[in-house]
């Protein structure tokens, strides 16, 4: 089986953060979105990997190899994120008529595909996807299932939902999703569908099941859903300590990366302080991940994610705040006193 991992696509919900930065490199808990998906794939014993690359592509490719994966990557160019189905026509000659695994690569399962991937093996459908039970279905993809459990059929963010079970974003197929997604015209936003090419097999006859998710699972399109990720996997983190600490206090499960500098500071886990950070005189509270080279001072932050090479001095407490690569928030050291800004556009301030 092969394994095709999405990282195409704008992510607008995630502006400005992505007008630099491809949206599967953004870390959480210090760790890119991708890495989590390749490791998936890779755990389900998939060495055949392509990847799918858009906008910021040369990013993606060098955060990619700079990782020794276990597996053969290669990378496939999608000159314009037209959907999902697209994506897949796009890699018709790297599929080769083989089976393979849709994995999106800004979605974190915590409990990987590895059973999923079996049942696929089991069942031999045409097509199985992973559904879960969400309280509002209104606002996903909802999969309407039929007494033995088939999916009967796919609905974009029903009205008057069928069932609970909305889709996950990781599909196993067959080949024949091909001239599924070559069968289907693009929808009103102008994108080839995948819903469409999973209906179009359904109503040509091909079986079409299911695979329910239970462990969490988190599709990190918007900030929110970072910061949600980012406090789901720190939640499971092994405290380890490759830094330096001085007269401080680190309480809970605390990830202390090498180079990283703790001195006269309280750390509360879960959290992480990446490599080379220097947190001085400072609070870092639970859900929190520092990024590599960062410096954390006379400031309290909690429940954020710090990307990398960020200066952040007597800021006061930041709360609930994603914050971007080489930022710089310190305070005023000259009259007038006052919020002096340069944000970039879309982004978002609470104060
Ligand atoms: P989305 O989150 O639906 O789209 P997006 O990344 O463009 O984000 P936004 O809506 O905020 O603009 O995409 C799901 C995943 O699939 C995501 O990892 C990006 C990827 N993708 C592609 O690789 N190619 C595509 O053509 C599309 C639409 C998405």
């Amino acid at each position: 089986m092969k394994a095709l991992i999405l990282s195409g696509g704008h992510g607008t919900r995630l502006r400005p953060l992505t007008y630099s930065q491809q949206k599967q490199l953004i870390p959480v808990a210090n760790k890119p979105v991708l890495f989590y998906t390749i490791e998936d794939v890779i755990e389900a014993g998939i060495r055949d990997i392509g990847i799918i690359v858009g906008p910021n592509k040369e990013q993606v490719i060098e955060t990619v190899r700079s990782v020794d994966w276990d597996a053969d990557i290669e990378f496939i160019y999608q000159g314009e994120p037209k959907g999902l189905a697209h994506a897949i026509l796009v890699a018709e000659e790297f599929l080769d008529d083989e089976e393979f695994v849709m994995y999106l690569g800004d979605n974190i399962l915590k409990d990987g595909i590895v059973d999923h991937a079996s049942k696929f093996r089991e069942l031999n459908p045409d097509a199985l996807i992973l559904l879960t039970e969400v309280d509002e279905p209104q606002r996903f993809g909802v999969a309407e299932l039929d007494e033995k459990g088939r999916v009967k059929r796919l609905i974009e963010k029903p009205k008057v939902p069928p069932s609970n079970y909305a889709l996950v974003g990781v599909y196993f197929f067959k080949p024949v999703i091909i001239e599924a997604c070559k069968n289907i015209k693009p929808s009103w936003r102008n994108e080839l569908e995948i819903t469409d090419a999973i209906q179009w097999l359904i109503d040509n006859g091909y079986r079409v099941e299911a695979s329910i998710v239970t462990g969490w699972w988190k599709d990190t399109g918007k900030p929110e859903d970072i910061l949600e990720a980012n406090r789901l996997v720190l939640d499971d983190i092994k405290p380890k300590n490759e830094g330096r600490v001085e007269n401080s206090r680190i309480m809970g499960r605390v990830v202390i990366e090498e180079g990283a500098m703790v001195r006269d500071s309280v750390v509360k886990g879960p959290c992480v302080i990446g490599r080379n950070s220097q947190i001085v005189n400072a609070y870092i509270g639970p859900y929190t991940s520092i990024g590599n080279n960062c410096v954390i001072e006379g400031t309290e932050i909690e429940d954020s994610v710090i990307i990398d090479g960020s200066v952040i001095k007597n800021a006061g407490r930041i709360v609930e705040s994603l914050i971007g690569r080489n930022v710089r928030i310190v305070e005023a050291d000259s009259k007038p006193k006052g919020c002096r800004f340069v944000v970039g556009d879309n982004s978002n301030i609470v104060l």
